[in-house]
């Protein structure tokens, strides 16, 4: 039997899964670490827990399994994108990870805009500047640690930094290049020209793949520390929607899924280059040869979730606990009590500024319509409702744009709660899939390995025999109704709020 591993970087945990070659589970591990808030709206990680995790999870796997490293036929990782690595001369990381969901840098943004022109941004990188990209995080070091970025020899992605210890080679892939606003989107290559006009020296970055190609091979040093055989290869691999979308099938024009993980995402495949002109939803390569994706991103839909877990539901987090139970299925059942609508309690998911579709990185959370009346879990309801209409507002532009049909997956760890797949149901007004497999990311970036080592002839024929996906679940009319004019109010909030983030920004 041959064997395939995938590794997904997320941004709570890294996630390792060895599949057989018809896509089976054989074994997975996943190692959680932190994420660093050093000011308001800023977010960093340490590489090296990343490696950390990635080394420690292979290991086990491959412990857990017995399956014998020389059966395993190729890596793929697939990895949370736009966070920017930067590297010496000997590869050693100079500062944290400036991650996708940090909004430090609106400032650069403007710069990039001016020195690079609106039209010509959108025309080659697919995207207007956006402070969760790549891009402007280079230039928000370059101006403000200039001592770290004179030392700076290599700019990696998260992911790729994991490649670079295990194949000591500096490559990434057209995925998740789209997302540095450096690539050149049509043409899936650097692109010159922004290089040029931001003054980016094209020999920082690393050399650019499809991402089933393969990049490198297992080094003796990293294959001692795994346990995986020196010389395995390690394919590109992919940013995580992209990766998502192989592993839930989202690999034919008109699929399209929605992945409540720590962000939201709305994400449909495209056999041509789709862009929107306001560029309030982002334009990338996929991870499919010679197609293209158009996706939203809202930075804190799982994340939302988590945030109100930690702070407000300590209780049903040590019950769980004592019942050998998940703390979210116990909030599920808790917020399933609860009315829709949440007693007219609204909630909008901006923890970290909002990028889809608002681009607006000052915006932050709100409850409005709060009451003596409501209890936390009115509050809970009100979460999972505020971060589906968000998400909601991004379907509507998706579908303005013509690249989603009339079926919905769900993925991502939210995608695993029926209530909030029920929730999605009826606020799309559309039936909602779950794929068999839960393994999204990691079952993706296995696939495109078995596609690089030969496994398989292409993402397309893998995807057709092995993603299978479980009945609908229809929307139900009499909620639909009920929803509607709660996300008409929840459309009106941000433009009403908007002046007041800006405020309480410039304090
Ligand atoms: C996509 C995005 C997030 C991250 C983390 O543009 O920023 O989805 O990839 O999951």
């Amino acid at each position: 039997m041959r064997y395939l591993l995938g590794v997904d970087l997320g941004t709570s945990a890294t996630k390792t899964v060895l599949f057989d070659e018809n896509c089976q589970v054989v074994a997975s591990a996943s190692q959680e670490y932190p994420m660093a808030q050093p000011q308001n709206g800023w977010a960093e990680q340490a590489p090296q827990d990343w490696w950390r995790a990635a080394v420690q999870t292979i290991g086990q796997v491959l412990r857990a399994s017995g399956v014998d490293a020389g059966d395993i036929k190729g890596l793929g990782i697939s990895g949370q994108m736009h966070g920017l690595v930067i590297l010496d001369k000997q590869g050693q990381v100079l500062r944290p990870a400036i991650l996708w969901c940090d909004g430090r840098t609106t400032a650069e943004c403007e710069e990039i805009t001016s020195l690079v022109g609106a039209e010509r941004l959108i025309a080659t990188t697919a995207n207007p500047a956006l402070p969760g990209f790549t891009a402007s995080k280079i230039l928000w070091v370059r101006k403000h640690e200039p001592q770290l970025y004179e030392k700076c020899a290599h700019i990696l992605l998260p992911k790729d930094y994991v490649r670079y210890m295990l194949t000591g080679e500096y490559a990434t892939e057209v995925s998740d290049a789209s997302g540095m606003q450096l690539l050149d989107v049509p043409g899936r290559c650097w692109s010159d020209e922004v290089l040029q006009k931001l003054q980016i020296d094209k020999a920082l970055l690393a050399r650019v793949y499809e991402s089933p190609e393969v990049t490198g091979f297992v080094t003796k040093e990293a294959a001692a520390l795994t346990g995986l055989k020196e010389g395995t290869p390690v394919v590109g691999g992919a940013g995580d929607n992209a990766a998502a979308a192989v592993g839930t099938g989202v690999v034919e024009q008109g699929k399209a899924f929605t992945t409540l993980g720590t962000s939201g995402v709305v994400f449909a495949h495209s056999d041509k280059v789709t862009i929107d002109p306001q560029g309030r939803v982002h334009t990338f390569c996929a991870a499919v040869p010679g197609c293209w994706t158009v996706m939203s991103c809202t930075l804190a839909a799982g994340l939302s979730l988590k945030w109100f877990r930690d702070t407000f539901c300590r209780e049903e987090m040590a019950t769980a606990e004592g019942m050998g139970k998940d703390p979210y299925y116990l909030m599920d059942q808790q917020a399933a009590r609860v009315p829709i609508g949440a007693n007219r309690l609204i909630y909008l998911p901006y923890l970290m500024g909002e990028r889809s579709p608002l681009l607006d990185s000052d915006s932050r959370g709100a409850f409005v319509g709060l009451s003596a009346i409501h209890t936390k879990y009115d509050m809970l309801r009100a979460v999972l409702e505020g971060v589906i209409y968000s998400q909601r507002q991004c379907l509507d532009i998706l579908r303005g744009m013509g690249v989603v049909s009339s079926e919905m997956l769900a993925c991502g760890g939210g995608g695993t709660s029926p209530l909030w797949r029920q929730m999605m149901a009826d606020v799309y007004g559309l039936p909602v899939k779950t794929v068999v497999s839960q393994e999204g990311p990691a079952l993706g970036v296995a696939i495109l390995a078995g596609v690089g080592a030969g496994v398989f002839e292409s993402v397309q024929s893998a995807c057709q025999s092995f993603i299978k996906t479980n009945p609908a679940q229809p929307p139900i009319a009499e909620n639909s109704a009920r929803y509607e004019p709660y996300y008409q109010i929840y459309k009106g909030l941000y433009p009403a709020l908007k002046d007041s983030y800006h405020a309480l920004r410039s304090l």
